[in-house]
């Protein structure tokens, strides 16, 4: 919220412009990223079959032609190996601190290589302009402060239940009352 209010212009009567958002909102942009690696977006297996040309052996397994494999986003962003014992906690100062480099490389919410996504620049530019909207012209509150998210999946990441929060629009102008 600071980061938004302190950078980005007081006055937002339409969405907050996109230029140089991601250099930035660098805290923003984390916190995103955090959301992606433990809820990601997309929960369904990715699914690839290997060709005679590109047969290979993966930890010590021999996958002949032929095979379908596939990976998972979710087993790959909650991996102790590469996110440590905190994988299931949310925080964002990872993808800040100096492990910052190696955190991103191991994202992959929409995917890699010549597959992924080619809609994740469209995605991230109204994702970044949606949120600090959002949140630079109201203030969210749960209902239920005490209640335990949790999300299942669904092909994509879903909250289990409803989220019912309260949206108080915030005073942008600096007068008191306004
Ligand atoms: C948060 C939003 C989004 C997420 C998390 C997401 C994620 C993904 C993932 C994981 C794939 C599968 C890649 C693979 O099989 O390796 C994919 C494919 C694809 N996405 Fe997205 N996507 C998002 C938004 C969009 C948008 C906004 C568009 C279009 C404007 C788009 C268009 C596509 C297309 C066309 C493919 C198929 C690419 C191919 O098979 O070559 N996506 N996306």
């Amino acid at each position: 919220m600071c980061e938004i209010d302190q950078k980005l212009p007081r006055a937002v009567e339409v969405a907050c412009p996109v230029d140089s958002l991601e250099q930035t909102l660098t805290c923003t942009i984390a916190c995103i990223q955090e959301i992606f690696r433990i809820n990601p977006a997309f929960t369904m297996t990715l699914t690839r079959k290997v060709t005679a040309q590109r047969e290979m052996t993966i930890d010590g397994h021999f996958v002949p032609s032929g095979t379908t494999i596939f990976s998972s986003n979710h087993v790959m962003h909650h991996d102790p190996a590469i996110w440590g014992p905190t994988h299931d906690v949310y925080d964002p100062d990872r993808f800040l601190g100096p492990n910052a480099e190696s955190c991103k490389r191991n994202l992959a919410p929409f995917s890699m290589v010549h597959r992924m996504c080619i809609g994740r620049n469209m995605a991230m530019i109204n994702i970044l302009k949606v949120v600090t909207t959002v949140l630079k012209c109201s203030k969210l509150e749960s209902t239920n402060p005490k209640e335990k998210m949790r999300t299942v999946s669904v092909g994509n990441s879903e909250k289990e239940g409803p989220l019912v929060v309260r949206v108080r629009r915030r005073n942008l102008t600096g007068k008191p009352g306004a």
